[in-house]
This record gives structure tokens, sequence and C-alpha cells, in this order.
């Protein structure tokens, strides 16, 4: 059991309102409820999300809120109905915007069936995991919920996937294309392609970024910088095979028009931010807009639950390797200019992490 008292008290990185500035603050730290872990947070990694919440004010209703979704620790108490964790295990798990389950804090609640064992990563490694391969994943593998029952079109190309039994390899043979292939979503999307076995795995990125993509499964890598006909020429020379299936792990407005223009008649394409896509329904091509959310709704939670339960496996055997890391100075206050350097584009192929427990 945890040593931890109910009334004890943490240090969280606190969004206090709507486009507010983030504060740092004491808050008590949560019980876990049934089917809940408490854990104590080693690493929490940055994302998108977490300046576009603060700036934009977009997504998050209710103030204070602790944001961080990309979380990794130790189990420190463990609610009723939990089996298969003990205090102390290392773990990963994929957090929610509510003030319980925000990585920006030194302990959080996870829902148990999204918490995974690791035991051959680092902490700060394994918090790159979370989102950025529930995005790839959730993208590419969940049965798509009919537009006209979801307003937020959340949807997915509906594959089958590579961590169920007869899913390794199942689409040897057929080409992916995946933009943005260094972002954290984009890697993660890439070894996924690479364990269904797609071939070739083209991948747009900064050529420097070439050897590193290579070695995650890609098998070309084009300049991310070419004009859409240098691009379209250059996937031409590197396969006839038509592309049915094109997930944009960027989703600008370039880059999700350029996908849809080169995918083939009857192909999906996923995008992680709302359509600007000019010229939709030409030849029975689909856009499916990805939700990288495993905790809710319920169909995701019945892919993410089925991920995480086979997760610990896939990291031992290397077939899911973490983003690179970047360590960001003075805990949780290092994540406010973490995030402004997020926001400005300044991050190049690596995940930053945070430390909460190194808060001064
Ligand atoms: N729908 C969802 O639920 C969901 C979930 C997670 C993320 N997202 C969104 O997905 C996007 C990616 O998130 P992330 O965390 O994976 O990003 P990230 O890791 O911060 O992305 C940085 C990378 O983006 C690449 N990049 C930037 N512009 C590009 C372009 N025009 N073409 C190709 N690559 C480009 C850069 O590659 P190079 O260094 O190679 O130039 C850079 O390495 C964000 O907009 C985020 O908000 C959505």
């Amino acid at each position: 059991m945890s040593s931890l008292s109910s009334s004890q008290l943490q240090k969280a990185l606190v969004l206090p309102s709507r486009r507010g500035s983030f504060v740092l603050s004491s808050i008590p730290i949560p019980r876990p409820q049934k089917g809940q872990l408490l854990l104590k947070v080693h690493a929490c990694a940055l994302n998108p999300v977490d300046w576009k919440i603060q700036t934009r004010g977009i997504i998050v209703q209710d103030f204070p809120i602790v944001l961080g979704t990309d979380i990794s620790g130790t189990v420190e108490a463990i609610g009723d109905g939990v089996e298969g964790f003990s205090v102390g295990d290392r773990v990963l798990t994929q957090g929610v915007f509510d003030n319980n389950c925000g990585g920006f804090q030194q302990y959080t609640l996870a829902n148990a069936d999204i918490t995974a064992k690791e035991t051959n990563i680092s902490f700060e490694q394994a918090s790159t995991i979370p989102v950025g391969l529930g995005t790839a994943a959730l993208g590419l593998y969940t049965e798509s919920i009919p537009k006209d029952i979801d307003p937020l079109e959340r949807g997915s190309v509906g594959l089958f996937p590579p961590w169920e039994e007869g899913g390794r390899n199942k689409y040897a043979g057929k080409s992916v294309l995946i933009f943005g292939a260094s972002s954290s979503v984009g890697q993660y999307a890439l070894q996924l392609a690479k364990l269904s076995g797609f071939s070739p795995i083209i991948t747009t990125a900064s050529l420097h970024n070439t050897a590193f993509l290579q070695s995650l499964g890609a098998t070309h890598v084009v300049d991310r910088h070419l004009s859409f006909a240098e691009l379209q020429s250059s996937i031409r020379q590197i396969t006839s095979k038509p592309l049915e299936v094109i997930f944009d792990a960027i989703s600008l407005p370039e880059t999700q028009n350029a996908a849809y223009e080169l995918l083939s008649p009857g192909g999906c394409l996923a995008i992680v931010l709302f359509s600007s896509i000019n010229s939709a329904n030409e030849g029975g091509k689909r856009i499916v807009k990805v939700f990288g959310q495993v905790n809710f709704p319920p169909e995701n939670r019945k892919v993410g639950s089925a991920l995480y339960k086979r997760l610990t496996r896939l990291l031992e055997e290397g077939a899911i390797q973490p983003n690179r890391v970047e360590v960001l100075p003075r805990g949780l206050e290092g994540i406010v200019g973490g995030l402004d350097r997020l926001k400005n584009d300044a991050v190049s192929g690596v995940k930053l992490v945070a430390r909460p427990q190194e808060t001064a």
C-alpha cells in the first residue's frame, strides 16, 4: 500500500483559466477509484495539444486544469478491482484532460486497462509513447464510427491491428505514405505500418532525419520541403502501386491537400487535425479525422485496452521504439518554455520531456 495520506499535497503545473498563464501550485494527491492506479509521475512528455489548449482555449471547458497526457512513472497505490499490478511497477499510461489524470503533476490517476508495465526503457522514453502511439493506432486500426452518429467526426482507416493474432504482416505488398514521419505521431504510424507489413513505406520528413526513419522502418524518405509536383514525381519513381492508405501526421492545409491528391481512388486518408481539404468526395476517396484518446469513447477504449495489454511485449521485443528524448530542466517549471518551443515549430525529431519530481 502507499505511504501517502489522502490529505497530502503535491506540486502541479496548473492552467487556472481559459487562455490563462500556467502557475506552479500545490494541490491534493488524488485517490484511486475502482479500476484505477495512483502513479508517481517520473516523466511526462509535451504535446502540441497542450499549448493549443492554453493559447487557443480549445477542448477544455472546466478550469483550473492540469494538462499533459503522456505519462510514465511507478505504481504508488492500487484501486479496487485492479489485478496484475504491484506497488513499485514501472508503467506508462495516456492521461485525460482533468485534474486527477493529467501528467503535469507529481502524482496522477490512471485507468488500469490503459496502463502498461515497461521493463527495458527509461521513464523519459516511456513517456513519449502514449499519445503518439495511441493516435497512430486509433487512426489506422479502429472501426470507424459513422459520421451521422459522431459529431466529432472521429474515424479510422479500419485496418486489422498487428498486435492481434494474425495481424503481423497482414498488409504485405501494399504501399503506404506517411506525411511527417519524424513527428511523434508519425514515428509510431511508421512503426505500426512496418508491423502491418506495408511495403514500400514512403515518408516525408526533413532529410537530416533519413537514417533515423529508415531505422524505424521507412523504405523511402522524401524531402518534406519539395513542391507538390516534385513530391508526386518522386513518389512515381518509387512505386507504381496504388496509394490506398495515407496517414498525414502533420495535417496542415498543404499536407492534407497534397495527401488527398496523391490518394488512389477508393483509398483512405487519415488526418490528425480538422479537414481543410478543398476537393473532397472525389473518386470514392475517404477522409477520416483521428481522435487520439484511448480512454474514450468506448470504441477507442476497446482498441486502447487491447493495445495496452500487448504493449509490454511489443516494447520488450523492440517492435515499438520510443521517440528520441530531450529532457527539460527544472521539473514542471521547464514545461512552459518547452511548450513555447513546440508552438514555434522549433523541435525536430525529438520529444520534449519533463521530470515532475525534480520541481524545486
Ligand atoms: N487528433 C489527435 O487526437 C491528435 C493527437 C496527437 C497529435 N495531434 C496533432 O498531430 C500533429 C503532430 O503532433 P506531434 O506531437 O506528432 O508533432 P511533433 O512531434 O511536435 O512534430 C514535429 C515534427 O513535425 C515535422 N513537420 C512539421 N511540418 C511538416 C511538414 N509540412 N511536413 C512533414 N513534416 C513536418 C517536423 O519534421 P522534420 O523535423 O523532419 O522537418 C518535426 O520533426 C499536431 O498538429 C498535433 O496537434 C492530433
